[in-house]
């Protein structure tokens, strides 16, 4: 049998020298007159090991990581084509303790097969999901979604078989699937990882959508920060194609669905649904007030599913195992798996698959390990830019979108940023306000002119100016920006910034401001 020796082509690997091991490797094969089958797989999540090279072994799957091109000759000394010993030996990677805690449902295939091998992507159990759906009525694949429990994982959790739904019951002689992959928030990656370590399992899922909704054409929106998902998406839509599983008849059945991959310009406020709807239709992206729902006048003012890459990549294993497979995971009204990414200032930044319910404690300091510079943990921020900052002493939440509400945070796209006992939460209030004012698409005055004045106030209190007043007009700035906003960028933004005066009071205090400034 060729070696085989899988190298991750993710971006976040290449980021950490993955081309540059590639590329070592190859040359060390071509000194030593040896032949080896390269795959370059997606990350399986571990970026702290990455890049994490693994070679196929009689006894299965070995990896080593984080490996440079400086270890390669070293490697190959030690036997590493056949698992040999190492001092970046890790074993079989199913069983190092970061993959081995991990229930995965949605990433299952992620960093196993090679991305663009509709073959592995069969062999592994893909399409089985769509094959299923095209035997059944559109009703009948809504009620398997919906009976899941899919929440939309973008952001605000909505049910996913009810948005489906409100498509498949509206008439239009066209109908569309749209897919949200701006993924703008800080610390996510998940979206990402999907598309360049999986990417068929988009496909799958949007097909699956169309199927059930009669939309016969689906678009990607990907952000441009993401050159390697947008390659990756458009061959394997290309691929895709060629095998029947897009085109004129899905798997050889009567539906029709082909898929368009589109490019963002770079905009925060283009992951909002209506926004990214305009800018799809090459207008600027600015929101649009709702009703109507996209659901009945999206794009092009047609029908519309808008979805996130993790919600439509979660159906194909719905669809193939059942909706009850999925819902046995999870807790409350969050039901399946979640993919949690752990990053900011954590030991061991990645990506977790887990099912909904683990305590905030366990996932910031079991599973990331606590701070990468090994001070204690001050706080984390959880769903992106317009999240809630939490203190250790809110640990104990579970990861459920209901117990987070509670506690006034959100799960927003599941991205954990770890903050260490040197972060000034009084500067985090300043850049929520600032980002806001950057990011506002200008259609409503709390979140166009309030944010601006936010960081005026903010900044007023890092000066000493009257800091317990400005303190309270920061609270009724927040209030009238949360109540006020047309859409949840200027309507959450108030979460960080409220947290961090709630939870971190003391940053805000003239003596700290002080001590900060000097
Ligand atoms: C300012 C802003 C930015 C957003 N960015 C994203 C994003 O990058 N990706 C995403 O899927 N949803 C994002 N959303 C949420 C979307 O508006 C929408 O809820 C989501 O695409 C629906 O898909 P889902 O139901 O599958 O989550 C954003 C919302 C707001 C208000
Ligand atoms: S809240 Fe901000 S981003 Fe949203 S519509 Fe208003 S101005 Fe635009």
């Amino acid at each position: 049998m060729m070696p085989r020796i899988y190298i991750p082509g993710d971006s976040g690997a290449i980021a950490v020298g993955a081309d540059r091991v590639a590329k070592a490797i190859a040359a060390e094969l071509d000194a030593r007159g040896l032949k080896a089958e390269i795959i370059r797989n997606g990350s399986r999540g571990a970026f702290f090991l990455e890049p994490m090279v693994e070679v196929l072994t009689e006894s299965g799957r070995i990896a080593y990581g984080p490996v440079k091109p400086s270890d390669i000759k070293s490697l190959f000394d030690n036997d590493f084509l056949t698992g040999g010993q190492h001092r970046l030996w890790l074993g079989k990677p199913e069983r190092h303790p970061f993959f081995a805690k991990q229930t995965r449902l949605t990433f299952a295939r992620c960093g196993i097969t090679d991305p663009l091998s509709l073959d592995d992507y069969r062999a592994h159990g893909g399409l089985a999901g769509l094959q299923r759906a095209v035997t059944m009525t559109p009703a009948e694949i809504v009620k398997e979604v919906t009976d899941s429990g899919l929440r939309g994982r973008g952001g605000a959790g909505f049910p996913t078989g009810i948005k489906w739904k409100t498509v498949m019951d509206t008439p239009s002689d066209r109908k569309y699937i749209v897919c949200n992959a701006d993924e703008g928030d800080s610390a996510t990656f998940a979206d990402r990882m999907i598309m360049e370590g999986d990417p068929f399992v988009l496909i799958e899922g949007m097909a699956i959508a169309g199927v059930a909704t009669g939309a016969s054409k689906g678009f990607v929106y990907i952000r441009s920060e993401y050159p390697h998902a947008v390659r990756a998406m458009e061959k394997a839509v290309e691929i895709a194609r060629r095998a029947g599983v897009l085109g004129l008849t899905v798997l050889g059945s009567p539906n029709a669905f082909d898929i368009e991959i589109r490019m963002g310009a770079g905009a925060y406020v283009c992951g909002e649904e209506t926004s990214l709807l305009n800018s799809l239709e090459g207008k600027r992206g600015v929101v649009r007030a709702k009703p109507p729902l996209p659901a009945i006048q999206g794009l092009f003012g047609k029908p519309t599913v808008i979805n996130n890459v993790i919600s439509l990549a979660s159906v194909p294993v719905i669809m193939e195992k059942g909706a009850q497979h999925y819902k046995d995971f999870g807790m409350g009204r969050s039901r399946g798996t979640i993919p949690i990414q752990i990053a900011g200032n954590a030991k061991h930044g990645g990506l977790f698959e887990t099912a909904f319910g683990l305590t905030l404690g366990e996932i910031v300091d079991n599973i990331g390990g606590g701070t990468a510079s090994g001070r204690p943990v001050k706080a984390v921020q959880v769903g992106g830019p317009l999240g809630a900052y939490f203190p250790r002493a809110l640990f104990d939440t579970p990861f459920d979108y209901e117990a987070f509400a509670a506690k006034d945070g959100l799960i927003g796209h599941a991205g954990i940023t770890v903050f260490d006992d040197t972060a000034d939460m009084l500067k985090q209030a300043r850049f929520a306000m600032e980002f806001c004012a950057i990011e506002s698409c200008g259609k409503c005055t709390p979140c166009r002119i309030g944010s601006t004045r936010g960081v005026e106030t903010i900044d007023r209190i890092a000066a000493g100016v009257e800091p317990e007043k400005n303190l309270a007009l920061v609270t009724d700035l927040c209030n009238t920006m949360k109540f006020g906003s047309l859409c949840a960028l200027g309507g959450f933004t108030p979460y960080p910034v409220m947290s961090a005066i709630k939870h971190f009071g003391e940053d805000f205090k003239p003596s700290a401001v002080a001590e900060a400034a000097e």
